[in-house]
């Protein structure tokens, strides 16, 4: 097969392939072998599926490498057991059950173009269920804490800086800032169904004194007062230009002068078209819940001026998986915007 037929064949078969990810993710299938190795039939009993589709389906895993199969019995393979099963250190078993859920809005793309309107409400969906929500938060963890290291490692912060994370989610970050900086300490601003999340996190880290977790809306509350440093990590892509220009406002109303303003997140080249991923989180931010847009780091940069930052000191993170923007404080309007509410 030639190279374009191929990577149309690739394409229009890749969901076939992500389906079945999804679905022995949903059914736990990943963590019932993980105990010890099931046949079909057996596995079709504790799950509550249909014993042929069930055989079909691990097979399938097999095929996939996410499965092994030994006559009858099926297992996990070592990388199933290291990334898709939730206990280990390196899972991604949240995040790709969030994925899965998401394949759902995603299926609908062609009505979301024609009608520009999303096909899922954030707030009707996410923050109502429970166990959305925890593996919303928790997943981005399990995503974010793979760099969150070399991230805290570019906000360079002085002894005794005091944080505020902004949509801090689990508080991956704010985890990560107080690691590699003494004497640092963190607010994290969330929405009240997070808060347990993070807490939870944070405690595990044993760095419940120095991590405090607040309750608040980041579209209409304060960022404190005389803080040495704002986090904004994959705040701006899934909001309007209007808000995004509201948080970065308040961000250096927030700030100490000199302060900095820390931006980490997926940014497009001038192009729009690259990376890849990019694009594909542009779109997505739009399909879920509408309203976002990825920016080019030349229109974070002209977001970030325009409030009284610094232009920008850019870095790429993880070979370019992510970017971090770093502004300080500088002249800026001070007086209260009238887009800014409550403050
Ligand atoms: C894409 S996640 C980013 C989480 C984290 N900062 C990171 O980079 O991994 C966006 C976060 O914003 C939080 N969030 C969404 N709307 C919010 C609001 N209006 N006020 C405060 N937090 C909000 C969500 O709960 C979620 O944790």
């Amino acid at each position: 097969m030639d190279f374009g037929a191929a990577h149309v064949t690739q394409m229009a078969l890749g969901a076939w392939q992500a389906q079945v990810l999804y679905t022995l993710s949903e059914l736990d299938v990943f963590e019932l072998l993980s105990e010890k190795p099931l046949s079909a039939q057996e596995v079709a009993r504790r799950t509550g599926a249909h014993p042929l589709a069930a055989e079909g389906l691990l097979n399938a895993g097999v095929a996939l490498k996410l499965l092994t199969r030994d006559g009858d019995a099926y297992a996990d393979t070592d990388l199933a057991l290291r990334l898709l099963c939730e206990d280990s250190p390196e899972s991604l078993a949240r995040w790709v059950r969030v994925m899965g859920r998401w394949s759902r809005p995603w299926n609908g793309l062609t009505e979301v173009v024609r009608t520009g309107r999303p096909a899922e409400e954030r707030e009707a969906r996410l923050w109502q269920d429970p166990r959305y929500t925890a593996d919303f938060v928790l997943g981005m963890h399990e995503y974010a804490r793979r760099i969150a290291d070399e991230v805290a490692d570019h906000a360079d912060l002085p002894p005794g800086a005091r944080v505020t994370d902004v949509g801090g989610g689990a508080g991956t970050y704010a985890i990560a800032l107080c690691r590699r900086h003494p004497d640092v300490s963190v607010r994290i601003l969330e929405l009240a169904s997070v808060l347990p999340l993070a807490e939870r996190t944070v405690a595990e880290a044993g760095l419940a004194d120095r991590i405090d977790v607040t309750a608040g809306d980041y579209l209409t509350d304060p960022f404190g007062t005389d803080v040495s440093a704002v986090v904004l990590s994959n705040i701006l892509h899934q909001e309007s230009r209007e808000a995004g220009e509201s948080i970065v406002r308040r961000a250096h109303r927030a700030l100490r002068p000199g302060g900095k303003l820390v931006v980490n997140g997926y940014f497009l080249d001038e192009s729009r078209t690259r990376p890849l991923f990019t694009t594909l989180h542009n779109l997505s931010a739009f399909t879920l819940w509408g309203g976002g847009r990825s920016y080019t780091v030349g229109e974070a940069a002209a977001l970030l001026r325009s409030a009284g930052f610094t232009e920008p000191v850019v870095h790429q993170v993880a070979q370019g998986a992510s970017t971090v923007l770093v502004a300080e404080k500088a002249e800026g309007p001070e007086d209260q915007h009238p887009a800014d509410r409550r403050e």
